[in-house]
């Protein structure tokens, strides 16, 4: 059987590439801001924001500079934080002292005895590093400013007890309005370093495809035509201002996919028919990987909106209610006590802030007000397989 992958673990999500084409400036500035730092560990608490739309390198860029934290010293460790799976102040701490291999409670202690054991741990065991906490606005979302205005600060905390600047930090989003909704000493403690990340053009996104064919295909398996096929979809251009264009996530899918169906059709190369097919069945807005972690009865719901609106195909919006029969209905099938109406509540909220959903109140004409639902950007079928599966392989059936 004809070959496609050489290596198809490089178009998963979590592979750092060797190379970062595009985002060598942003590296230079990491790295330039840090200096101080990595130099004399202990000597200032320096802190970087990041800023750029989603698939615009801010993760894979930060993790690259982790490699280069732990390469070029000895003393400083770099600690990559996912707000997304941690919520508050407690979680985040927690997670920091997993990966610093340092012992905190599970539980029974509050967040300023957590901090407190964290920051006496960080002194006795004399550990310095450089935290990024990345989609911070999850964290400030769901905790409010304060938790993450108290890591902002912890420059004062050091002082009172006499200690060293044990960290650096690195916030990753994808814009300020979380710097906004700090009070002014966090934010004035924050201070100005931004670091941009501008949307990938069409070319940019070629020359990223180009890096990640060589390492993931085998070489006859694609013409650069392919890849700029891809690139047209996926790059920002003028005319269209399509918040979702410029996303590097986005192209790499579609390579993959179109990758995976030439090899399931057993060809020995992608053909322009492969990738068409995989732009259809490529989530935009929604990541799979955030889809995963997303709790098992807001999947379900999620599940049940999907099916809902594939059952009335003349219309965009179904109302709350059918979504909640739908669930009740899924929950059924597959085992599951249902969840009480208010949870469905706050999970359609919690859909909502993170753009899997649009929500509107229904307007006049209708009986009573009822809040109508719907997904305008991603295709059904494709969302409905992907949380099947995912659902499916949670429960173990
Ligand atoms: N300059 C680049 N070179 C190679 N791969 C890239 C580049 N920028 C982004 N990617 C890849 O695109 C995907 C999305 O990037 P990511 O860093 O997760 O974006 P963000 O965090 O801004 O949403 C990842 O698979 C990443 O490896
Ligand atoms: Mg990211």
């Amino acid at each position: 059987m004809p070959r496609i992958f050489k290596n198809e673990a490089a178009l998963t999500p979590e592979y750092i590439p060797s190379k970062l084409p595009h985002r060598e400036e942003q590296l230079k500035q990491l790295e330039t801001y840090f200096s101080g730092f990595l130099e004399s560990p202990g000597s200032m608490y320096p802190k970087v924001v990041l800023i750029g739309r989603p698939g615009s390198g801010k993760t894979v860029t930060s993790r690259k500079f982790g490699n280069y934290v732990v390469r070029s010293s000895e003393r400083v460790r770099y600690v990559h934080v996912s707000c997304f799976l941690n919520r508050t102040l407690s979680s985040v701490l927690k997670d920091i002292g997993v990966q610093l291999n340092i012992a905190i409670p599970k539980r029974g202690f509050s967040t300023e005895e957590l901090l407190k054991m964290l920051l006496d741990m960080v002194r006795d065991k004399d550990i310095y590093a450089i935290v990024a906490l990345d989609d911070v606005f999850h964290l400030v979302n769901n905790s409010g400013p304060h938790a993450l205005g108290t890591l902002i600060r912890l420059g004062e905390e050091y002082v009172s007890r006499g200690d060293k600047y044990r960290f650096g930090l690195i916030l990753i989003s994808q814009d300020l309005t979380f710097r906004d909704q700090l009070d002014r000493s966090s934010q004035s403690a924050l201070g100005n370093a931004v670091i941009k990340f501008e949307p990938y053009t069409k070319d940019q996104i070629f020359e990223i495809l180009l890096a990640r064919a060589q390492e993931a295909l085998v070489d006859g398996a694609y013409d650069e035509e392919i890849l700029e096929m891809i690139a047209d979809v996926a790059g920002v251009d003028e005319k269209s201002m399509d918040e979702h264009r410029g996303d590097a996530r986005y192209a790499i899918d579609i390579l993959w996919r179109a990758s995976k169906l030439a090899e399931m059709k057993g060809v020995d190369r992608i053909l322009p028919e492969h990738v068409r097919e995989a732009i259809k069945n490529t989530l935009r807005g929604i990541r799979s990987d955030e889809l995963r972690m997303l709790p098992l009865h807001e999947k379900i719901f999620l599940l049940a909106i999907v099916r809902s609106l594939m059952k009335n195909p003349n219309s965009p919006y179904i109302p709350f209610g059918t979504a909640e029969d739908e669930y009740q209905m899924l929950c059924e099938q597959y085992g599951q006590e249902p969840r009480k109406h208010t949870q469905l509540w706050e999970y359609l909220r919690d859909l909502n802030t993170k753009g899997f959903v649009e929500t509107r109140t229904s307007s006049k004409g209708m009986r009573g007000r009822t809040t109508l639902i719907s997904i305008p950007s991603e295709p059904l079928e494709t969302l409905k397989e992907e949380l099947e599966k995912i659902i499916k392989g949670e429960l173990g059936t």
